[in-house]
């Protein structure tokens, strides 16, 4: 059995902050903001909305694209490092907005990564027969953790939230996964506080991401460029071959490096980053739902998709849609 991507649908929050709102209260400007990273707005969630509300939305145009409904889904994956509660998690929460009872219902915690773990995860429950329905979802709202003070990440990260459902089949759809990580670069980006940690910076108010931003750069660059020809080598298929590059979406500048490491022409790559900012574990969810509702992704085409994120995390996948 193999995994088919059957249905996909997304989801950004209304508010809408460009980079001129961001000048007003943070010491930056909109060429820094662009010509350093690419973005030029990004959606914010409302104080009150919850990266499932993000999830909910996007799984529910999913499944209407899909044609299923509540009593199809076998399985739920949600990647996520913002759920609302330290549990239930956030697949559950959802499930049960979505009428669906008894299945297997989980997230997955990879940071920007996390889509690419819980399509990894999803793809294998419907290859071994143990799901024929999976629903996936990468869903983040990191600017409820971002310190809005700290000018080196707050004009980076944004919400949003973006589904895939599978459903089983005899033709290869999800064709191979590549998941990596590697704990020693754990100081490079991260959030310093949590459950065990006991919340104390917290409850000081003193906390938010922290990214050493030019040394995740380059990990990000070499690591990304060395995934993607790991994909394509255990697959025996050339460059050539691949018609879409779905990347995850930090910065113009990583993107563009690892299109060159494929000599794809920019026109290949799906880029939504100037308009959604770095939305974490939905910004491939995102970027392959806008890159096929506008027509430009086609039925047959062989998609590559790749994230990378804090621990660090990351992944492939290579994908006939
Ligand atoms: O999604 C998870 C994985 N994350 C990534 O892959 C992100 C990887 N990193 C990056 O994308 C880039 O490193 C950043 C966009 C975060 C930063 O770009 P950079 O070209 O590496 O800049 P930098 O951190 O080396 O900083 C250059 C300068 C510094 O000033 P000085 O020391 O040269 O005077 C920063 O203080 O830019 C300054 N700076 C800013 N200036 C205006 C940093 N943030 C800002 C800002 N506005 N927002």
């Amino acid at each position: 059995m193999h995994a088919r991507i059957a249905g996909t649908g997304s989801y950004l929050p209304e508010k809408i902050l460009t980079n001129a709102d961001l000048e007003k209260f943070v010491d930056t400007t909109d060429e820094w903001i662009r010509t350093r990273t690419g973005i030029e707005s990004r959606h914010i969630a409302g104080e009150d909305e919850t990266t499932t509300d993000l999830a909910e939305k996007a799984a529910r145009i999913a499944m209407l694209d899909a044609g299923v409904g509540p009593e199809d889904i076998d399985l739920i994956v949600v990647g996520t490092a913002t759920p609302d509660l330290v549990f239930p998690n956030v697949g559950t929460l959802l499930q049960a907005r979505l009428d669906i009872h008894g299945c297997p219902a989980f997230s997955v915690e990879a940071a920007c990564a996390g889509f690419l773990y819980a399509l990894s995860i999803a793809e294998k429950f419907v290859a071994t027969g143990s799901a024929r329905c999976a629903m996936v979802i990468g869903a983040d709202t990191l600017s409820k953790m971002v310190d809005w003070k700290d000018r080196s990440t707050c004009v980076l990260f944004a919400d949003g939230a973006g589904a895939v459902i599978l459903k089983a089949t005899e033709e290869p759809g999800i064709i191979s996964t590549h998941l990596h990580a590697d704990g020693r670069y754990k100081d490079l980006l991260l959030y310093p506080d949590g459950v065990s940690k006991g919340f104390k910076k917290v409850r000081a108010g003193n906390v938010g991401v922290i990214m050493k931003g030019n040394e995740v750069y380059k990990v990000a660059v070499n690591t990304l460029g060395a995934l993607v020809l790991e994909t394509l080598k255990a697959n025996h298929i050339g460059k050539e071959k691949i018609d879409w590059l779905i990347p995850h979406q930090a910065n113009i500048r990583i993107i563009e490096a690892i299109a060159k490491r494929l000599d794809l022409p920019m026109e290949r790559v799906i880029v939504t980053i100037q308009h959604h900012g770095n939305t974490s574990a939905a910004s491939v969810p995102l970027a392959l739902d806008a890159g096929i509702r506008d027509g430009r992704i086609k039925r047959g085409q062989l998609l590559l998709l790749e994230a990378f994120g804090g621990g660090f995390t990351w992944g492939s996948a290579l994908v006939r849609y």
